[in-house]
């Protein structure tokens, strides 16, 4: 039994493979939180292990006169508000009298085999060999709030997920300011904070800091999980390295406004509260209404941030995405974007295809530029009707000359937008977010369908069906190429404007799920001016997502690397781009281009008949390799073997089969170096007892003998060069 329950005492503890957690409901209902770690013995009982003391300035619920209990200091599961935990609350409640209390304490316990869903959110699922689930009921007598603890148990993943359902059993309306998915008090111990921040065209750069005795939050109010913060936190101990010590993670399944917020009390505990953030947002529950915070996936690594990783790349293929395209082989694809931009007619995407297709290239992606009057950014988004007169043919007869060629014909979507200059902006002006009276601050010179209002979103789910029922498209690109501002929804009234950001994501969600239910044949990649939305919310309906809009190789290996932490490579886009590179001027080989481009759903963006006839060659060998490569390149394990973020040398990871027969190392020099240092690396995770030969060398020795002694390469000269190393089981 993965979940234990003991009503004589009140212990709660669930059990993972690896790792026990473990809660307490006291004699006045208060649920403590006493452990997350490594795994418990049965029947190990650890209230012993609080802390209590008269500490001042830290009161005591009504009723208890012991000075040494206090809300502000005990390690708990979720907290209410206004009762005496002046850390960081997960609640913020407002009564209908104006107060703005709520005291929760514990009203009782339900296990239910397999995973629970939350209606209208992404969330992770399972069978009832996978999980189980635990539901613990806390109460607000006053207010008659009542609050569901939701707990999702993978026991083989070795992930705990939470969610929260909130009701209104009260007769007057309860208003949500703050409802947060969960909180994890760690008790003991000084963590580094490892999170992921950045900016359009360098997201989810890796930054570790020990976790001050502060606040620190990390969020975003952008309406999309954002290129700046990731919704995706670790929490390391000091010490705590790619192959050793103590880490945990919290993943949030939501792409909206959020929050991960970190303080380090005054009794030296940790509490992160995660969860949709509380700016300008609220929610009013009529009386038996009820609301549901998205979910957060926690996981535990006794052994280092490979492991977690690796936790949270099985669990996000195994459990959160559910595609049918999670375990099948993905077309080589060439998008045009940055072959042509939006300077093309039919013609020379025909020729840019035929080119692909002489190659090897398997599918050819229309990008942005294909439909309505749209000649540049400025205007065109919401009209999704082929530009006849700019391509000269009609969609049907496009699509024809390309599967003629032998290829799947993939489309670029924009669907959550609208440009004024549109004819769905000339009938519908009143769709898109904008406040009374003002006039609408825009981005890229385009505004937001507010994906809030069901007609809305039925309107897109009309045309998006229509273009994939109409027309054999395999693939869809669906990007979102600005943030939210004027959130402020007509169908709303003015005491509701707050559950307009939200609203707008369970549209998008809502959508998505009809999309891709009806069509679940087609891929699908997730965009957002490159990895702008790269979040598990959106993994659970598109299996991809494009990474960056930066295709520079060498600042795409600290983008990947980053978003390898909590995200697989198997939803990484990454494509070979034109060298220059069009974002940073930078010159590369075309092989390290695709070594880098590999470690992820690999394809070209550039027009490929530019290349010189050796250039071409390299491209036919280069999508033979990832063919051959792909099941372990996408599926296999992913270890960092360098720290991206910080060595300037040389950068090298790796890709080994689940069952240890192949490895794949990808190695850049970033700096070669005259009298250069030897580049050694320490492959991991080889079966130490098989021989391995590796393709540099030819050289046959024991797994033990790569993984300890390592291997040590040639010195790499020259402008960025880079190897690919595989290591094949010889017996
Ligand atoms: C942003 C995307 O990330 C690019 O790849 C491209 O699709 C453009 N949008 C098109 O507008």
């Amino acid at each position: 039994m993965s979940i234990q329950f003991a009503p004589d005492t009140g212990l709660l503890t669930l059990h993972t493979a690896h790792t026990s957690y473990q809660m307490w409901a006291d004699s006045i209902g208060v649920l403590h939180h006493l452990y997350y770690g490594p795994s418990l013995g049965a029947g190990d009982d650890l209230r012993g292990t609080e802390f209590y003391s008269d500490c001042g300035f830290s009161p005591q619920p009504a009723g208890v006169e012991d000075r040494r209990y206090s809300l502000d200091t005990i390690n708990q599961e979720y907290t209410g508000c206004g009762v005496g935990d002046y850390r960081i609350a997960c609640l913020s409640l407002q009564n209908p009298d104006g107060s703005r209390t709520a005291d929760l304490r514990f009203a009782g316990v339900e296990i239910l085999p397999g995973k629970y869903a939350l209606p209208g959110l992404p969330a992770s699922f399972g069978s009832e060999d996978d999980c189980q689930t635990l539901r613990i009921t806390l109460k607000d007598s006053v207010s008659r709030l009542t609050v569901t603890l939701l707990y999702g148990v993978f026991e083989a993943a070795d992930v705990i997920t939470r969610a929260v359902l909130f009701r209104n059993d009260a007769d007057g309306p309860l208003t949500l300011n703050k409802a947060a998915s969960a909180c994890l008090d760690l008790p003991f111990g000084s963590w580094d904070l490892i999170h992921f921040q950045g900016r359009h065209c360098m997201e989810r750069q890796k930054e570790r800091m020990p976790l001050p005795r502060a606040v620190t939050t990390l969020r975003s109010a952008r309406g999309a999980s954002s290129h700046h913060h990731n919704p995706f936190a670790i929490l390391a101990a000091p010490d705590a390295g790619e192959e050793a010590g103590e880490c945990l993670g919290a993943m949030l399944v939501y792409s909206g406004n959020f929050k991960i917020e970190c303080e380090v009390s005054q009794m030296g505990s940790t509490r992160l509260v995660a969860g949709i953030s509380d700016e300008n947002f609220s929610w009013t529950l009529a009386p038996g209404e009820s609301f549901t915070a998205p979910e957060v996936l926690f996981s535990y690594s006794a052994t280092g941030l490979g492991d977690l990783s690796h936790q949270y790349h099985r669990f996000l293929q195994e459990h959160v995405i559910r595609s049918r395209w999670k375990d099948r082989p993905r077309p080589v694809l060439l998008n045009n974007w940055e072959a042509t931009y939006m300077d093309f007619d039919a013609e020379r995407l025909y020729r840019i295809a035929r080119q692909a297709r002489e190659l090897g290239v398997e599918l050819f992606v229309l990008d942005d530029g294909w439909f309505g009057h749209r000649v540049d950014d400025k205007g065109g988004l919401g009209d999704w009707q082929i530009n006849e007169v700019k391509l000269g043919c009609t969609l049907p007869e496009l699509i024809h000359r390309i599967h003629a060629l032998g290829m799947l014909f993939g489309l670029w979507v924009e669907p959550e937008m609208v440009s004024a200059d549109s004819d769905l902006y000339a009938v519908h002006p009143d769709w898109a977010f904008a406040v009374p009276g003002r006039a609408p601050t825009t981005g890229r010179s385009q505004l937001v369908l507010d994906l809030g209002r069901p007609e809305v979103v039925d309107h897109l789910y009309q045309v998006m069906s229509h273009l994939l029922r109409d027309n054999d498209i395999s693939y869809i690109k669906w990007d979102m190429n600005r943030n939210l501002t004027d959130v402020f929804s007509r169908a709303l009234p003015a005491s509701r404007q707050g559950e307009a950001a939200h609203r707008y994501l369970l549209g998008l969600y809502a959508l998505l799920d009809r999309l891709t239910t009806e069509f679940p044949d087609v891929l699908f990649e997730g965009c957002a001016g490159g990895g702008g939305r790269f979040d598990a919310g959106m993994l659970y309906y598109f299996p991809q997502s494009w990474c960056s809009d930066d295709t520079d190789p060498i600042h795409r290996l600290k983008i990947q690397y980053g978003t390898s932490f909590g995200y697989p490579p198997a939803a990484m886009g990454s494509h070979v781009s034109a060298s220059p590179n069009h974002q940073s001027g930078r010159s590369t080989p075309l092989a390290t281009r695709a070594i880098v481009a590999m470690s992820g759903t690999f394809g070209y963006e550039l027009d490929l008949q530019t290349l010189s006839d050796e250039e071409k060659e390299q491209v036919r060998s280069q999508i033979h390799t990832y063919r051959s490569l792909q099941p372990l390149l996408l599926q296999g394990r992913y270890d960092r073997l360098t720290d991206a973020a910080t060595d300037r040398y040389f950068t090298a990871w790796q890709l080994t089969a689940a069952d240890q027969s192949t490895a794949v190392i990808n190695l850049v020099v970033l700096d070669p170096q005259a009298n250069p240092w030897p580049i050694h690396i320490r492959p991991r995770h080889l079966d130490p007892k098989a021989c391995y030969r590796d393709s540099l060398t030819g050289r046959v020795c024991s797994g033990a003998a790569l993984c300890h002694a390592g291997l040590t390469l040639p010195a790499l000269m020259g402008t960025y060069p880079a190897v690919q190393i595989t290591l094949e089981r010889t017996e």
